[in-house]
């Protein structure tokens, strides 16, 4: 294969940031998504409606001239959000989704749930009105090892969650284990449509890595995220799920743009930034599958599908075209490392219509 066009896609879980960073940021995604879902974790977060409705006004006054691009806003889940506040998101049509950060889990957290019993009014709620409930799935208690804080968060929290409130639309977002994978293969029914209650996201640096990248030669901090990478049978259960066909799985870069000097100190952020480059980092672990025939239902088909949303209509095309990541590229006053940079790609982006 030399050339492959897909259905424009959507990135169902995509960190902006906001000011100069996000300006930076937006326009990289903006060229390969026709929309993302726009996760909420600012600071302050955006938990109310109405800061909602302003992200996305400087979302849309930050696009390059001529971008059709659409913002999919969510909102931050803290002890404190009401079922009315969940039913006026509804009513906005703006608001696609609530995001639960376990509170310590990760970038800007601080404010998430500290005990999931407390927002079980605001979850019946967004079952009532089929709100989906995003999770980041991970306990945070420091005594369970940080490779394990996924698969004990299913087991812990999720299964009684998804029990409780079998009708919540959930997404457990970027995956990285088999136990994950293999949790929402079996817990989650199709409906009538095909569209799966439970699915889940994963990023092309899970798909594309195993933890030792993290490690190779010395440490490696643009390989480190939340969730971490995991062992290589975890990336090969990702692999697995990606191509496998199945509407539970799909695409979600959670490009995390982090300057690089936040990256590369002695306590360097969370993050991967890969919305310079991301469909041509899908391509590549696609490929290990020998599975790029599969690629379009996974980053245009399925997640459109979950949300309710139409299939965009343009398309996105990709060649066989080798070429050079950046090192660095311009991140408000400072730079950023895109992932792979100074690496050589194999597929590059074409063109978009
Ligand atoms: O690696 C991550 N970065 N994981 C997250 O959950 C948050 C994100 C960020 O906002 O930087
Ligand atoms: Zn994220």
């Amino acid at each position: 294969m030399q050339t492959l066009t897909l259905t424009r896609p959507d990135d169902f879980h995509l960190h902006l940031r906001d000011g100069a960073a996000m300006r930076d940021a937006l326009p990289w995604s903006a060229r390969q998504f026709a929309r993302a879902i726009i996760m909420p974790n600012l600071k302050p977060p955006v938990v109310r409606l109405q800061q909602a409705l302003d992200y996305r006004d400087r979302i849309l006054a930050a696009l390059p001239a001529g971008s059709d691009f659409t913002p999919l806003m969510t909102l931050y889940l803290t002890d404190d959000t009401t079922p009315e506040m969940v039913e006026e998101a509804r009513t906005s049509g703006v608001v696609h989704a609530f995001k639960l950060y376990p509170a310590g889990a990760t970038t800007n957290s601080d404010s998430g749930v500290t005990e999931l019993k407390r927002i079980y009014p605001a979850l019946e709620a967004m079952q009532r009105v089929g709100m989906p409930l995003l999770i980041h799935g991970e306990v945070t208690d420091p005594d369970v090892d940080v490779f394990d804080r996924e698969a004990v968060f299913i087991d812990r929290h999720l299964v009684a969650l998804h029990r409780a409130f079998p009708e919540l639309k959930i997404v457990l977002e970027h995956i990285t284990t088999a136990h994950a994978a293999a949790y929402v293969r079996e817990a989650s029914e199709l409906d009538a449509q095909g569209v799966p209650r439970l699915a889940a996201t994963i990023t092309a640096h899970h798909l594309l890595h195993n933890r030792n990248a993290m490690f190779r030669g010395g440490l490696r901090p643009h390989y480190y995220c939340l969730p971490v990478l995991k062992r290589e049978t975890h990336r090969q259960a990702l692999l697995d799920a990606a191509t496998s066909g199945d509407p539970r799985f799909f695409l979600g870069t959670d490009s995390a743009p982090h300057a690089r000097n936040t990256k590369e100190t002695a306590c360097g952020c969370a993050g991967c930034f890969t919305a310079a480059n991301a469909l041509e980092l899908y391509c590549a672990a696609f490929e290990q599958r020998d599975a790029l025939q599969r690629l379009d239902d996974f980053a245009s088909r399925f997640g459109a599908a979950f949300y309710g949303l139409p299939r965009n209509s343009g398309t996105l095309t990709l060649e066989r075209s080798a070429w050079d990541v950046p090192a660095m590229l311009p991140y408000a006053d400072a730079e950023i490392v895109p992932l792979h940079a100074g690496e050589v790609m194999e597929w590059r982006l074409a063109a978009a219509g």
